[in-house]
This record gives C-alpha cells, structure tokens and sequence, in this order.
C-alpha cells in the first residue's frame, strides 16, 4: 500500500494511467522523503506524476525537478508516440503542476527528450522514463538517462511489461542497458523496471590502459621517424605501433574502365584501393594526400579487427605536443570509456576553437561534445572500434577526400557520430594533414 500522502483530488486529469501506476504504490520503498533529490522526468502528460513526484520528493530545500514534454498533439508526427495529447493537455499540466507542494522547484522544459539531452549538463538522482515509447526513442532515453544518472541514482522505466505487441519495450529496454551490465543492480522489476546505478564499470576505471598509440609513419622518411621515437619516448608512452604508411609518390594509378573519375590504386605492396577523383571540383588529391588517407583507412581496418584493444590513439609523425607529459597523461586518463564516443580529436583545427564554454555539452571536466561544424587536421586523434566502424561505413566503394575530410565528413553527415574535443588543445599546430609527402 502507497504510505506517501498524494492527494489528487487537488489535480484535474482526463487518464488515470499514473493513478494504478507501480511508481505512485512503491516509491516510499525506494525513497526517503526528506532527502535531496534531482529529479528528471521525460513524459509528463497532464502532470499527475511529475505533481506526485514534486509532492514526494522535493521536500528538501536543495531537491528540484525538471519536467520534459515536447506536447506534440497526437498524430501531427508519426514517429513519436503521443496518445491523447491535444491543445488542452500542456495547459492542463501547467495548471496541475502550479497547485503541486513544490512548485517553486520545478522547471519545465518543452523539448523532445532527445533536444533536452543534447543541452542538459545537470545530473539527478532519480529519473523517471515515460516519454515516447517508440524503439529509437526509448533506446536514446534509457542510455542518455543512465550516463546522466549519479551513482547510488535511481531510473524508473515505466511500460517495461508494454509496447506494441506486449514485450517490445521489455526488449528494447534490456538491449540498452546492456552496454551497462555490471554498472547497476534491478530493485524492481513487474510492468516497470526500476534500477540503481552503483558503479563505474572497471573499463571505465582502467580505460587508459588498452590504448594503442599508431603512428603514421613512411620508411622512407628517417628523420620524422627519429623525431616521433624521440618524442614518444619523453612522453612514457607505451605500446607504440610504427605503422607503414602508403607512400603516395611510389602508387600506381589506373582509370576503371567506363568510369570517368573512377581510378584503381595500387602501392608497392602490391594492396589495392578505389579512388574518386571528384574532390576539389574534378582536380581530387595529389598522390600524399591519397597516401595519408589510404594509411589512415588501414589503420580503421586494423583496429576493427583488433581484440586486444578498442581504441587507438593515431599520430601523424610531425606532430608536437601542445601540453607538457604530466598534463597529458592527466587527459589521456580522464577519456570517457570508449563506450561513450567515437572519435576525440585532439590536434589543433582550424575550425573549432578548444575551449569549454556554456554553449558546449560538457562531457567530463576535461572533454567536450562540440557543436556539429566542419575541423581540419588528422595529426592526432583518439578512435574508438565504433568510430573506426562509422568512418568504414561511410566509404561505401571508393574513397575520395583527405584523412582529416574523411573524419570531419563522417561527422557531419552520421548524426549518431559522437565527436568529443579536450577543452585544451594537446597536439599542434603541426601542418595540416601533416604525414602527407608533398608532392605532386
Ligand atoms: C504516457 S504519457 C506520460 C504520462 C505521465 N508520466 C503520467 O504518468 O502522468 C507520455 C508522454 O510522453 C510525451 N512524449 C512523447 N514523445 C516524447 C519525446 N520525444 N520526448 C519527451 N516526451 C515525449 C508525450 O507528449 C506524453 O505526454
């Protein structure tokens, strides 16, 4: 039996969904009413839960709720699930919420979840998931909730027992929290499945320490080999691969047949690759610049078939670094696991500045999401397996701009693509795609 006061005849509603809910029976057995809590609810509807939750939960004076609903009215947008939303519904929720305990400590925001997360730098305590129930949706609100949710937090997931056939939101919802076994433990589990994270997970804690370094490198060119062994050395660094880049000026290149930018590349090594010479209006890449793009592509290969490690970090052989070992270290051990991103370039670009402001998503205190814009320069940046998988994929048959175009582009055109920039730059200036052999 619900021991929480919650006196709804204060409310107007026209659906009873929250009143036989499992959150409005059992929250007093997971909560403590006087303690601090940072609330964030996704789906609110008319507001009986989130006025519940503001009755129960933000008693303490440091406690506050953050409502998201976009209020789409039902079936203006096929993909988002919003039964029974008309024009009346948001005023209905206002009006529920203003007559709520707590009032004066919620805020509410009319985003999608998706918009919300994309802006939202607070973390909470306690999440309650009942937005859109789609599988898109619902997998993006379960793995943002939970990177957003303190440890010892709790995320409430309503319709678990639910979806469209019974058992798809049970499906979806397993699925996402995979990527987290180890990191939470179920204290409730019925027609809504209700979690608490409880650690880091250990990859997390030791995630510096499967770093491959690879380094882009010619035989040919002894003296930037001296230099990158040199400095590698002064940085500690450990499991350095040397890499044998494509020298570009020894490649042979030959048209496909009825095709008229269409070329055949082979190098010495006798391997071969497709090259497009569209780039530049129909002028394409001079020979290093096909060579630099070509090593950094079988870099993507190695690593994806690579079980001893998920993450690489690729250096150019000219590079400098812009910060001295100790800071380094500091940033290389406060990467977000690898889980968390795909790329994290970290070599000076002409095109985003690193610094770490109010606009930017703050990924930790020391890396970044940034805003969604073209950078330059391929001399040093981190690659998860996945993002290694993105860059692949986005080269369906032949490839056809510079190493740091194939990164930038990917970005730009895979919106599940997650670039993170440190909020110092670490590497550079450097040239720009500096292993490229200049020739022509
Ligand atoms: C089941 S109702 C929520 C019920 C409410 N929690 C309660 O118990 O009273 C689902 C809500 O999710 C909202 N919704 C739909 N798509 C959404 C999205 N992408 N982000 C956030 N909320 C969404 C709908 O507008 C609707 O109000």
């Amino acid at each position: 039996m619900n021991t929480i006061k919650f006196d709804l005849s204060k409310y107007t509603y026209t659906k009873g969904w929250f009143i036989n809910s499992e959150l409005h029976r059992n929250l007093h057995k997971f909560t403590n009413t006087h303690d601090i809590y940072n609330v964030l609810e996704i789906g609110c509807f008319e507001g009986l839960s989130a006025c519940f939750l503001s009755t129960c939960l933000l008693n303490n004076k440091l406690s506050t709720l953050d409502c998201v609903d976009p209020y789409i009215t039902s079936g203006t947008d096929s993909e988002i699930t919003s039964q029974c939303i008309s024009d009346k519904t948001y005023e209905r929720f206002l009006q529920n919420i203003k007559n709520s305990n707590n009032y004066e400590k919620t805020n509410f925001h009319r985003l999608t979840s998706d918009d919300f997360f994309i802006e939202n730098k607070k973390e909470f305590n306690f999440i309650y998931v009942d937005g859109c129930h789609e599988p898109d949706y619902l997998t993006r609100d379960v793995e943002n909730s939970f990177n957003c949710l303190k440890i010892n937090g709790i995320m409430w997931m309503n319709n678990y027992g639910g979806g469209k056939p019974p058992g798809t939101c049970k499906k979806v919802i397993d699925n996402a929290l995979t990527k987290y076994t180890g990191m939470y433990e179920i204290i409730h589990n019925h027609y809504q499945l209700v979690i608490k994270k409880t650690k880091l997970r250990e990859d997390v804690i030791t995630r510096s320490k499967n770093i491959k370094t690879m380094v882009v490198t010619l035989p040919r060119l002894l003296d930037r080999r001296k230099h990158i062994e040199n400095l590698l050395k002064v940085y500690n660094f450990s499991d350095v691969v040397f890499t044998n880049g494509i020298d570009g000026s020894t490649c042979t290149k030959t048209p496909v047949e009825g095709s008229k930018n269409l070329f055949r590349i082979r190098s010495d090594d006798g391997s071969e690759i497709l090259y497009n010479s569209n780039y530049r209006n129909g002028i394409g890449l001079n020979v290093g610049e096909i060579g630099c793009a070509w090593s950094h592509i079988n870099i993507y290969k190695t690593l994806v078939n690579d079980d001893s490690s998920d993450v690489y970090l690729v250096l150019e052989d000219d590079i400098e670094f812009s910060v001295d070992k100790e800071e380094l270290r500091e940033y290389i051990n406060n990467l977000p696991p690898t889980y968390s991103y795909d790329l994290c370039h970290i070599n000076k670009s002409t095109w985003f500045p690193f610094k770490k402001n109010e606009s930017v998503l703050s990924v930790n205190d020391y890396y970044y999401t940034p805003h969604k814009k073209y950078f330059n320069n391929a001399g040093a940046y981190f690659i998860t397996k996945a993002g290694a998988k993105k860059v692949l994929e986005s080269i369906t048959k032949s490839f056809g701009v510079p190493a740091d175009d194939l990164l930038s582009n990917t970005n730009l055109s895979n919106g599940s693509f997650r670039l993170i920039v440190p909020s110092k730059c670490l590497v550079g200036p450097g040239n720009m795609v500096s292993s490229i052999v200049k020739t022509n």
